[in-house]
């Protein structure tokens, strides 16, 4: 397959694409069996044509019927590969700005995250960072980060605020959030309001003045459609679920969804309270304790996992088993930030779940795709008839090996709602 002929061939307007596949996962849970429980169709064919998918099922049926009803229909070989949904990264600090470079090679040779963030180091870092940056600054760096992404064979990311720190910072980052979501040569973006991230230095004196500002920020950025999630970072030394009920209550009464950093160093209460307020997703959970997990099980609330950040942090795994058991469905994210998760790779993130977690490759692949893009209320994560056709044709040949090598571009073409994002250079 030459990719710049492929290219060419997806952008086509108006003409439908077939794509022949060795393997077509579909995710699809209406094909799932105890043998594929990702729905695997091999030796398939996968119709694409308005940016959705108009069929799938067995190459030589497709392909007999091929020239009949799609006269015009082109053709791209993959039968030599593996072909799944797009990837969805569905928790990300991908707006940020500056460098942190000093502080992890500091952290690497023994100094404590905590104790550096206590210091005036950490999230306040890049918080002066994107204070100092203009909006336009800010989306061009956060365009070429989600141009890196869509190289990974990533097709839609959630993007938090979270570093302004202040309510007009706050709303430059959404702003510059913004100004990237609407191109369709990028990733699709999905917005959240991290309003309780961290108290800035200027707001310590006054704690409770600090969270009820950042609070009543939101009806504005809602009325501006400036979000769509609202996350709060509830943890020891951070935020308490007393001080982020409000802004979730608030959340929820203005139509939008919630995220909750929960259980990353201490189980405070947060899961709880998630559950309490129909959360989407509560996300770390690496000190999620059992009353916890049955709350998010009973709610139906997500789980996302963050290997990256709990292997940056050397931190034990989640309740995998707890959860599992709860019957919580399971996310995996890469956490992209410049403190925890020094990575913008998803596929690295796969592959530390299935490495560090112990998750299956079905789990882990269900939790980049189907049960990411559900946290976020997208359509995509799955391929069958009337989804977006938002797919990657990897350069592998089973979708087991998307987890090993870890963390490598292994992609020959990414493709969001039937438009090219990336192609890999033919070879
Ligand atoms: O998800 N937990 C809090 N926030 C980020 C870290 C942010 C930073 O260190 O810049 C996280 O791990
Ligand atoms: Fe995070």
């Amino acid at each position: 397959m030459a990719a710049e002929g492929a290219a060419g061939l997806v952008a086509t307007p108006g003409v439908p694409l077939c794509v022949f596949a060795r393997r077509l996962v579909t995710c699809d849970e209406a094909r799932a069996s105890a043998s594929s429980p990702l729905g695997v169709l091999e030796d398939a064919a996968l119709v694409v044509g308005e940016g959705r998918v108009v069929e799938l099922g067995a190459r030589a049926e497709v392909e007999g019927t091929l020239r009949s009803r799609y006269p015009a229909a082109q053709r791209l070989d993959a039968t030599d590969v593996v072909v799944t949904p797009g990837l969805c990264d569905a928790h990300t600090h991908a707006a940020w700005m500056g460098s942190r470079g000093r502080e992890y090679a500091l952290r690497m040779a023994g100094a404590g995250y905590e104790a550096i963030a206590a210091a005036g180091g950490g999230i306040a870092a890049t918080m002066r960072a994107v204070r100092e940056a203009s909006r336009e600054q800010i989306a061009a760096s956060l365009r070429a980060r989600l141009r890196r992404m869509a190289s990974l064979g990533v097709t839609a990311v959630e993007v938090k605020s979270g570093y302004g720190l202040d309510p007009p910072s706050e709303r430059k980052l959404l702003e510059a959030i913004a100004d990237v979501a609407g191109a369709s040569e990028l990733p699709a973006v999905v917005p959240t309001y991290l309003g309780l991230h961290a108290v800035p230095p200027e707001a310590r004196a006054d704690r409770p003045a600090y969270v009820r500002a950042a609070t009543e920020a939101l009806d504005g950025l809602a009325a501006d459609g400036l979000c769509r999630y609202v996350d709060a970072y509830i943890d020891r030394n951070a935020f308490t679920t007393a001080e982020a009920e409000p802004l979730f209550r608030r959340a929820r009464a203005l139509g939008l969804g919630v995220r909750a950093h929960v259980g990353q160093f201490a189980d405070v209460g947060g899961a709880e309270l998630a559950a309490a307020v129909g959360a989407a997703s509560v996300d770390h959970v690496e000190q999620l304790g059992e009353r916890g997990t049955a709350a998010l099980g009973a709610a139906g609330v997500r789980a996302v996992l963050l290997p990256v950040a709990s292997f940056t942090l050397a931190q034990s795994p989640p309740p995998v088993a707890l959860l599992r058991a709860a019957g919580v469905p399971l996310v995996v994210a890469s956490d992209a930030n410049p403190g925890t998760a020094p990575t913008e790779s998803l596929p690295l993130a796969l592959a530390l779940a299935v490495r560090s977690y112990g998750l299956s490759v079905a789990e882990a692949l269900g939790g980049v795709t189907r049960e990411a893009a559900r946290s976020l209320g997208l359509p995509g994560g799955v391929l069958a008839p009337g989804t977006p056709a938002d797919f990657v044709v990897w350069d592998l040949p089973h979708e087991d090996d998307l987890v090993a090598p870890w963390g490598l571009a292994r992609v020959r073409l990414v493709v969001r709602a039937g438009r090219v994002l990336h192609a890999a250079p033919a070879s």
